[in-house]
C-alpha cells in the first residue's frame, strides 16, 4: 500500500467531487498523485500569471540590453532595478545564500554562475540568463539564451536544439499523463543531436515556493513518475551539453556548475500551467 497516508481522502459525511474521485480512484490504483496542495486554485493561478509577466518584462529588457564587453554583474544590476520597480523581489537573491539576483550561465557554465564585476560578455558567447520573480508570494522561472554577436555554427546549434528539447518536451506533457513523458522525450532529442542531457539538475514544481514537487528530470520513460493533473504548476528547464554529461559544482563558490569536458551547455525554461489542454506557458 506504499506509503500508507493517503493524500486524497474526503470526510465520511462530504461528498467527493468528480476531480476528487478521479485522484482518489487513480490513487487507489498504485499511481504517484500530485498532493492538493500542488493543485493551485485560480486565484494562485492568477498570482503566478501576474509574476510571470514580470518575469517575461526582465527577459525581453534583457533581449534590448545584452551586449559584448558587459559584465555579469550590469545585467544582475538590471534584473534587480527592473524586478523592484515592478513590485516584485528576485527569488534568486539570499536565497539559501545565492549572493545575487539572478544566474548568468556562459559557455561551460551549465547554470547557477553568479554575477560578477570581474566576467565580461564577449563575441562568441552563448549566455543562460535564469531569472525568477517573487510577486505577491507568488514565483515563476524562466531562462533563455543570448548569443553576443556572431557565434559558431556548433553552438548555434546547440542553442537551437536545446530550444527544441524544451518544446519537445511541453508537448509530451499530456494532462494525466507522467513527468516521465516529458524527460524520455527530451533526452530522445538530445540524443538523436548527439548531444547529452544533464542528469544532476531538474526542473520542478513552482508556484507559493521557488522549488516545489514533483522534480521534473530531462531524461527518463515514458509512464513513470508523478501524474500530471490539470492545475499544476511546474518548470521544464532542459540543460544540455554538446560534450558529455558530466558536471562539477564549484567548491569555492558553492554554485557554479561547469561541463567536467569543458565543452559548451545550453538552458531553455519556462513555467507552466497543466491544463485540460495539456501546457500554458505562464512565463511567454
Ligand atoms: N533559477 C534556478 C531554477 O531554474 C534556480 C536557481 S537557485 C539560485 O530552478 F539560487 F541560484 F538562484
Ligand atoms: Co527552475
Amino acid at each position: 500500500m506504499g506509503k500508507g497516508i493517503r493524500k486524497w481522502y474526503v470526510r465520511k459525511d462530504e461528498t467527493p467531487t468528480e476531480f476528487e474521485k478521479k485522484m482518489m480512484f487513480y490513487e487507489s490504483r498504485g499511481f504517484i498523485v500530485p498532493s492538493r496542495k500542488l493543485i493551485k486554485t485560480p486565484e494562485q493561478i492568477d498570482g503566478i500569471r501576474r509574476s510571470g509577466v514580470v518575469n517575461t518584462g526582465i527577459l525581453d529588457m534583457l533581449t534590448q540590453e545584452i551586449k559584448a564587453g558587459m559584465t555579469t554583474e550590469q545585467i544582475d544590476r538590471l534584473v534587480y532595478d527592473y524586478t523592484v520597480s515592478h513590485g516584485a523581489v528576485p527569488a534568486p537573491l539570499n536565497y539559501e545564500g545565492f549572493p545575487k539576483s539572478v544566474c548568468v550561465s556562459i559557455n561551460e557554465v551549465v547554470c547557477h554562475g553568479i554575477p560578477s564585476p570581474n566576467v565580461f560578455l564577449k563575441e562568441g558567447d552563448i549566455v543562460n540568463v535564469d531569472v525568477s520573480t517573487i510577486l505577491d508570494g507568488y514565483y515563476s522561472d524562466a531562462s533563455r539564451m543570448f548569443c553576443i554577436g556572431e557565434i559558431s555554427p556548433e553552438k548555434q546549434r546547440l542553442v537551437d536544439v536545446t530550444k527544441e528539447c524544451l518544446k519537445i518536451g511541453m508537448e509530451a506533457a499530456k494532462p494525466f499523463g507522467f513527468v516521465g513523458d516529458i524527460g524520455s522525450a527530451i533526452e530522445a532529442h538530445a540524443k538523436k543531436n548527439g548531444y547529452s542531457v544533464v542528469r544532476d539538475l531538474c526542473g520542478h514544481g513552482v508556484g507559493l515556493a521557488f522549488h516545489e514537487e514533483p522534480q521534473v528530470e530531462h531524461f527518463g520513460k515514458p509512464k513513470t513518475g508523478m501524474m500530471l493533473v490539470p492545475g499544476m504548476v511546474f518548470t521544464i528547464e532542459p540543460m544540455i551539453n554538446m560534450g558529455k554529461k558530466d558536471v562539477r559544482f564549484s567548491r569555492i563558490d558553492g554554485w557554479t556548475v561547469t561541463t567536467c569536458d569543458g565543452l559548451p551547455s545550453a538552458q531553455w525554461e519556462h513555467t507552466f500551467l497543466m491544463t485540460e489542454n495539456g501546457l500554458e506557458i505562464l512565463t511567454y
